[in-house]
């Protein structure tokens, strides 16, 4: 396993990353350019017996959605539908769909069989490199322990092949796993240090720097903040809200060899967790994008689940946030938790935007009422498969909403859309 890159480009002395900004994240507020459409069950759900959340693509190195003899392959985290969901994370696994076009997909097995590491795993991408695959998650949970715990490790399984013929895609094993990075104290957070929430270490992302060919994961994180730092006017309670985006880099390209790097951006003082980072090249730029919960923002701050997104010239440059405050697509005011865990990617001059179908007819300001609702009630108000996907126009450091395509509706760059601009938000958008 790798450790910290000590001759990383950046000596953390007297260093810092860039920061989301307390003032930043002041100015977060619904607009007609990031507010999504209420979202309606799908009229077909393909994986109807399962429960599904976080999903990503077969990418290739160059990000480009991937194909085994002309299937894409989509992974999603799943849990059986009869477990209630809000349980689902205790028992996570990756299963894997096939689509010739990108709106029909099929399938539904797990990938790996019972020997991936962790007690459950977690989110992670997908790489289909030189005839070779490797997919990174995340093992959650010490599997050595009896109880149900929460350490986080980064993974990767390899080895393993996707065969495919007419009627579909399969997995052949065996895979091998292997733990490609663990927090090492210092630029990221370690369980034993982790003071308010648990802390992160998760959802590594492959991604191929266009401009200088570097090969990086990204990942979720937390910056460490020692109780008495002077960080957040010396206000103990934000800084036990110590989100990052962290890096790992690998300087011969190999998909199984990582340095830590430090962090690409932080949002201490503002919030614990900035989920599922990723960036989409674009026009030489970087648009960084994580997703974030109304409920991980430090106190005195009121955001929303949603998609946040930054831009900087180069990968680890000085990030400034889309739109003023980061916030990029959000969900109307009536059904504030409807969808979550956003993965962008690029569309010819557009990005698409891909989320899962979260918590339907729930309003208020925390899920946490959600328990208090009957069992069946539980299950019937989560939708839990993949929501509309979502058509953003970017221009420079701002965003805006213009078009919703299917739900489970992935084209490829090749597909042709319609040229439409008829996206009117929601009412509810102040
Ligand atoms: C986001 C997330 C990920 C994590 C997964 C666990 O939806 O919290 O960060 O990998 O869900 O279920």
């Amino acid at each position: 396993m790798s450790e910290r890159n000590p001759d990383s480009r950046r000596s953390t002395e007297g260093w810092s990353p860039p920061q989301w900004t307390r003032s930043q994240a002041d100015g977060i507020e619904r607009t007609p350019e990031t507010v999504a459409p209420v979202i309606e069950p799908p009229p077909e759900d393909p994986a109807a017996d399962l429960h599904i959340w976080d999903t990503w693509l077969l990418r290739d190195r160059h990000g480009e959605i991937a194909e085994i003899d002309g299937w894409r392959v989509l992974f999603s985290l799943t849990a059986p539908e009869e477990l209630l969901p809000g349980k689902r994370h205790d028992v996570a696994e990756i299963r894997f769909f096939y689509s010739r076009n990108g709106t029909e997909w099929h399938g539904g097995d797990r990938v790996f069989e019972a020997d991936a590491l962790g007690q459950r795993q977690w989110a992670g991408s997908a790489l289909y490199d030189d005839g070779e695959l490797y997919l990174y998650y995340t093992a959650a949970g010490d599997e050595s322990a009896d109880d149900l715990n929460y350490t986080q490790r980064i993974a990767v399984g390899h080895g393993g092949r996707f065969e495919a013929d007419e009627d579909g895609v399969w997995s052949e094993g065996p895979w091998r796993h292997e733990t490609i990075l663990e927090p090492d104290g210092e630029w990221y957070e370690n369980e034993d240090q982790s003071r308010g929430m648990i802390y992160t270490f998760r959802d590594p992302w492959f991604f191929e720097d266009p401009e200088t060919g570097e090969t990086n994961l990204l990942f979720e994180a937390n910056t460490p903040v020692p109780v008495d730092s002077d960080r957040c006017d010396g206000d103990e309670a934000q800084t036990e809200f110590n989100g990052s985006v962290g890096v790992a880099a690998s300087p011969s390209g190999d998909p199984l060899d990582w340095e830590l790097e430090p962090p690409l951006l932080d949002g201490v003082c503002v919030n614990q967790e900035l989920e599922r980072p990723h960036v989409v090249p674009r026009d030489g730029r970087y648009y960084l994008f994580f997703s974030s919960h109304m409920h991980t923002f430090s106190p005195g701050l009121h955001g929303f689940d949603g998609l946040y997104g930054f831009v900087a010239d180069s990968l680890r440059g000085e990030y400034e946030p889309l739109n003023g405050s980061g916030l990029v697509v959000t969900n109307p005011a009536s059904v504030p938790f409807q969808a979550y865990s956003w993965m962008a990617f690029p569309y010819r001059d557009e990005i698409l935007v891909q989320s899962f179908y979260n918590y339907r007819e729930f309003a208020g300001d925390s899920l946490d009422g959600i328990a208090d609702l009957s069992e069946a009630e539980q299950r019937r108000r989560f939708g839990g498969t993949l929501s509309p996907t979502l058509r953003l126009d970017v221009d420079g450091d701002r965003t805006r909403i213009h078009g919703t395509l299917a739900h489970w509706h992935i084209p490829t760059s090749e597909e042709e859309l319609p040229d439409t601009d008829e996206y009117r938000p929601p009412d509810e958008v102040g």
